[in-house]
């Protein structure tokens, strides 16, 4: 049995810069609001028609895999983790395959539809490829175009103030040395109260989450068996994710410490083993409660929400690649990742580097 390690990481934001006092001139906020509330300063969000999810996580995967010392061809899985896809089908998946121009090689591209845990879940998914010597070199990738998603009035400032675009890569590889790597993942999910963070519309299931007690809403104004999406639905502006932030916070920072505790229980560690945790970048204040509960230092935990917002599945290659870039890492350092997001899912990954 192999161990898998991270090869190359790479990363990609757009060049457009966001700050809160942009913000201010679209809607009804202030930057003390999101600075106080979620630590966000400024977010990088596409210019129209500049890029896609796919398009970054390219340009992602390809810094990765010149870190790794390889060529496109060389991948011979791609891993593909966003809630903003490109199309409602077919995935991004085969769309970066295209990217990359390695189409005439038909190596495998799966989906990873996590939300904020598509990372961890992608990275638990390819260690398995790895570990039994399926797969050489699997690139797993994260990438959001959430800006275009967003209701950027003052009625959706409570969740368009939280979210930037973006995209990580990594390559992952095989490494024989069991002590080196990846040592632990672990995934969990509980769709109890799946709808209390999601985007509901377009789907098949045609009804969308209310803001009311009403649970579900319905557009029964249309004959039409597929009610991917309706002009009710559109008039209604029921198109945008719903949230309910208090519900998020208070269980994300349970999730978070227990599953933590749980790949360093697993890996034989305590926190005081950590070199470094990167969390995925909810808001700073849920990363501080976190570190609060474990003991951590302020070494030892990786913030870089301030610059990108919440970036998703992008979140944590994309901090991976600046704790890289700052030179945080050593050889031997033990490196915790963790997540949590809508479903609610979440996991963590000890790394040994
Ligand atoms: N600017 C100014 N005022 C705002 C804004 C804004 N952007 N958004 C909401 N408000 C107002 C509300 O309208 C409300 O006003 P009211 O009291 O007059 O009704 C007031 O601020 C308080 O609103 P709440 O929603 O109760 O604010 P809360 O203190 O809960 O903070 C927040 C909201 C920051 C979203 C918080 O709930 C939170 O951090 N939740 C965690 C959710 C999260 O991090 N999600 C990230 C995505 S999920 C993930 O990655 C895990």
């Amino acid at each position: 049995m192999y161990n898998t390690r991270i090869a190359g990481v790479g990363k990609f934001v757009p060049e457009k810069v966001v700050t809160n006092h942009d913000l201010e001139k679209m809607m009804d906020t202030s930057d003390e609001w999101i600075r106080e509330r979620t630590g966000i300063e400024e977010r990088h969000w596409l210019r129209r028609g500049e890029e896609t999810s796919s398009t970054m996580g390219a340009k992602a995967a390809k810094i990765a895999i010149e870190k790794a010392g390889i060529t496109p061809e060389d991948i011979d899985f791609i891993i593909f983790a966003t809630l903003s896809p490109d199309y409602f089908f077919p995935g991004n998946g085969v769309l970066l395959q295209r990217h990359l121009g390695i189409t005439n090689k038909e190596v495998g591209a799966l989906d990873i539809r996590n939300q904020c845990s598509g990372f961890i879940y992608g990275l638990e998914v390819a260690d398995q490829f790895i570990k039994t010597g399926k797969y050489k070199n699997i690139l797993l990738v994260g990438a959001e175009f959430h800006s275009g998603g967003l209701d950027i009035s003052t009625r959706g400032r409570g969740l368009s103030v939280l979210f930037g675009d973006g995209a990580g890569a990594v390559v992952l590889q095989p490494v024989e040395d069991n002590n080196k790597g990846v040592l632990t993942t672990h995934i969990h999910s509980d769709g109890t109260n799946a709808e209390i963070l999601s985007a509901t519309i377009p789907g098949m299931h045609g009804g969308y989450y209310a803001e009311d007690d009403s649970i579900f809403g319905f557009d029964d104004s249309t004959e039409h068996p597929f009610v991917l999406l309706t002009q009710k639905m559109m008039d209604d502006n029921m198109i945008f994710p719903y949230m309910d932030g208090q519900a998020v916070f208070k269980t994300a920072v349970r999730k978070f410490p227990e599953v933590i505790i749980e790949g360093l229980k697993t890996a034989g560690l305590t926190t005081k083993d950590v070199k470094l945790v990167i969390p995925h970048q909810a808001n700073l204040r849920i990363s501080q409660f976190v570190q609060k509960i474990l003991r951590l230092t302020d070494d030892q935990m990786f913030n870089n929400i301030q610059k990108y917002g919440n970036t998703t599945a992008a979140s944590i290659p994309i901090a991976l690649s600046e704790v890289l870039e700052q030179g945080l890492l050593e050889d031997g350092d033990v490196l915790v990742l963790a997540a949590f997001g809508s479903g609610f899912t979440w996991g963590s990954a000890v790394i040994r580097w």
